[in-house]
């Protein structure tokens, strides 16, 4: 049974109209359900009238609380409209797995969808009826704090993971166990000057076009319910006021017939933008444009009703809004339900449930991307290991975007070498702090790495380190951890560094004295086994970066689908001028795709059905795939395309598909690729999306540098 919204509608007062169109968080309930108003309802001076109107609250801490506050509430609000339920569940509810970013280098489709399926049953049993998630943000700068929680630096993976998370969240929206999803930040969030948090963007309306809104276009045709406005402005406008992104594109252009909520006070921040002059402004701009709901402060509330008094504004628009926002409700079933699938026990019975568990294990797994390995991967059990730093035995792991973990659940680097080796066989010390100048535990880490046959080196960045308005000029790891490097790797002793990090580092000042690097992200509850499996060649790293490592901080930002640009260097050519620079290469450390595994892949014989394309129709291409290593292996193979001579410039590669190869040791496979006129598309001057006659190359690899290659004409 469903409600009839529009009879609702119809009995509501402007005033409880409104109130549908704010968002607050529990603490304003928990409040007056002790019967007292004080803190955040007095200093935003909202009486409790308004309280009862609200429409949507975020960031409820469990079950329990979100019982109490609706119970309350139900009590309060004259129409017994519910309120929904929003929170950050971004990677995991309580099971976490690794950050976004870590979980994009998985490159497993279905994988990341499986995560999200579990994250929305646990949040839904626990209160949540809306996730903030995902956020599509392309980035190319690893300053931005908010890298981690990104899939990365590529538009076609970012669409990829888009859909699979709103299909995970979303599920048929059946209340057992799933919510609804809220695709952010709209738009071009992750583009800020100089990778500054909440700064600037300004970025062309192509680059605005191919390369940040697809992935949001994705999440939206996946169908997700919600949409998020960004802090940021484009061309000099607010995201939060932008009709031109939210009406035109969002809603005429792509039909998304959802909530468009502001991100928090956003709606305020048009004032410091310098677009509204005041509160009353900001209303009437954010509400022209399109926001549905305001985050976490009240110009609509206070404002909206005196505009459309005095014919500033329609009613119809307010009207349009809570229509949206009731009809969310009604689609999660809140009218007959309000409490949905909320369960404090439930919760409890599924939250970190084994089979919860062996998902995170095995998405942490897959996240960790092998950077080096010089042959010490994997580890000989039967060797003695100095398990030293900050994170080798630390159960902040879990992520800055992860409210709801919790670190004593969480297994740390030493817990999962214990499960493969005894302990007589482990020194563990910390060696020095993350981010402290002290490096008086020096001396406990060169006299237990002296004792032992091979070091393990645990480093990273606190959590605060990344996430929102987590922005660093510096990326190397933070405090003495680079010294400690270098004062342990005068031992000549084997040594694999393990990074617990939020976004690619440079590590250009150390890499070379580790014999191996393991990029562990921050992974989650499960990292501490997944760390070991991937250590003791339980499990064969299988990785791939979803975003460049920079060679140096000075490169930034440095992506692999660049413009050829017109003097562009060619290694080995000494040209002075030419688009380089004089000090450090042009080329990233690590380019984006790379990763490696415990097994060698061999490519060979690449060969394409026809040199010539017709319009409308498809080519094919082949190569074999051979694992020249001992142990079965996954491998990444990935197509990129780049348009040789268009009416713009084209990138120089753009990844297009990519297939996961499982083969066995000495196994050989043949692995085709369709390419169709889609692939071959970009927008020409005139904003058409559409396929130019002639030359494209086609290239094939295990990473975006090394690659063989074929051209063909579209004809
Ligand atoms: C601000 C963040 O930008 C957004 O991603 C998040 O969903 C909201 N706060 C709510 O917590």
């Amino acid at each position: 049974m469903s409600m009839n919204i529009k009879d609702i509608l119809n009995k509501m007062t402007i005033e409880e109209k409104i109130g549908q169109l704010l968002q607050l968080i529990p603490s304003f309930y928990k409040e007056a359900s002790e019967g007292e108003i004080t803190g955040p309802l007095k200093a935003a001076k909202l009486d409790e009238k308004i309280l009862w109107n609200t429409g949507s609250v975020l960031g409820i801490a469990n079950a329990e609380d979100m019982i109490e506050i609706q119970k309350k509430y139900m009590e309060n609000n004259r129409h017994k409209i519910p309120l929904i339920f929003m929170a950050d569940v971004i990677h995991g509810y309580r099971t976490i797995f690794p950050v976004p970013l870590g979980l994009s280098c998985s490159w497993n489709i279905s994988l990341v969808k499986k995560t999200a399926e579990i994250a929305a049953k646990e949040a839904a049993l626990s209160g949540v009826q809306v996730t903030f998630s995902p956020m599509v943000d392309l980035v190319r700068d690893p300053r931005w704090g908010r890298v981690m929680e990104s899939t990365g630096e590529d538009t076609y993976l970012n669409s990829l993971f888009a859909k699979a998370m709103v299909e995970g969240y979303q599920g048929n929206l059946n209340e057992e166990c799933n919510i609804a999803a809220c695709v952010k930040h709209f738009a071009a969030y992750g583009a800020p000057e100089g990778g500054r948090e909440y700064n600037t963007v300004d970025i062309s309306n192509r680059n605005l076009r191919e390369n940040h809104l697809p992935a949001y276009k994705a999440g939206v045709d996946a169908g997700a319910e919600m949409v998020m406005t960004s802090f940021n402005i484009i061309d000099g406008v607010p995201s939060t006021c932008n009709s031109k992104l939210l009406r035109d594109i969002l809603r005429s252009e792509w039909g998304f017939d959802g909530v468009v909520i502001s991100d928090w006070t956003s709606v305020d921040e048009l004032i410091n933008h310098g677009v509204a002059e005041d509160g009353r402004e900001a209303a009437k701009k954010a509400m022209e444009a399109g926001v549905d709901i305001e985050m976490m402060s009240i110009n609509y509330v206070n404002n909206l009703k005196s505009l459309i008094e005095d014919g500033e504004i329609s009613e119809k628009l307010i009207d349009d809004a809570v229509l949206r926002i009731l009809s969310l409700k009604n689609k999660l079933g809140l009218f007959e339900n309000p409490f949905r699938s909320s369960s404090i026990k439930e919760s409890e019975e599924t939250c970190c449930c084994e089979e919860h568990l062996k998902i995170a294990r095995e998405a942490a797994g897959s996240s960790m991307v092998l950077l080096k390995n010089d042959g010490v991967l994997p580890l000989n059990k039967e060797r003695k290991i100095a398990l030293i730093g900050p994170f080798a035995d630390e159960k902040n792991i879990l992520g800055p975007w992860s409210i709801y973990g919790k670190p004593e659940e969480t297994v740390s680097v030493l817990e999962g070498f214990l499960e493969k080796l005894p302990k007589e066989r482990i020194i563990r010390v910390k060696g020095c702090d993350v981010a402290s100048q002290d490096t008086s535990l020096f001396k406990d880490a060169i006299a237990a790495a002296e004792k032992a046959d091979v070091i393990v080196l645990a480093l990273g960045e606190e959590e605060s380190m990344s996430g929102e308005a987590g922005s660093r000029a510096d990326i190397r790891l933070p405090g003495v951890q680079e010294k400690l490097i270098h004062t342990l790797s005068k031992l000549n002793k084997p040594m694999v560094i393990v990074m617990f990090n939020g976004r690619p580092l440079e590590i250009t000042g150390w890499y070379q004295e580790a014999s191996a690097i393991l990029e562990a992200w921050f992974p989650g509850t499960e990292g501490g086994h997944a760390v070991a499996d991937i250590l003791f060649g339980d499990r064969n790293p299988s990785g791939r970066l979803s975003m460049s490592f920079p060679y140096s901080v000075g490169q930034v930002p440095v992506y692999y689908n660049h413009f050829n640009t017109g003097r562009p260097y060619v290694k080995g050519e000494n040209s002075r001028y030419s688009s380089k620079y004089l000090d450090i290469p042009n080329e990233p450390l690590y380019p984006f795709g790379y990763g490696l595994g415990y097994s060698e892949f061999e490519y060979s014989d690449l060969e394409l059905s026809s040199e010539y394309m017709s319009k409308g129709e498809s080519i094919r291409a082949f190569l074999m795939l051979k694992n020249i290593g001992e142990m079965e292996g996954i491998e990444t193979v990935q197509l990129y395309l780049r348009d040789v001579a268009a009416d713009v410039a084209r990138p120089v590669k753009e990844l297009k598909a990519f297939k996961q190869i499982r083969l066995k040791a000495g196994e050989e496979k043949r692995v085709e690729f369709e390419i169709d006129e889609e692939m071959l598309k970009y927008h020409d001057l005139q904003g058409n999306f559409k396929a130019q006659k002639g030359k494209f190359i086609l290239s094939v690899g295990g990473d975006s540098s090394k690659v063989l290659w074929k051209s063909f004409k579209l004809i």
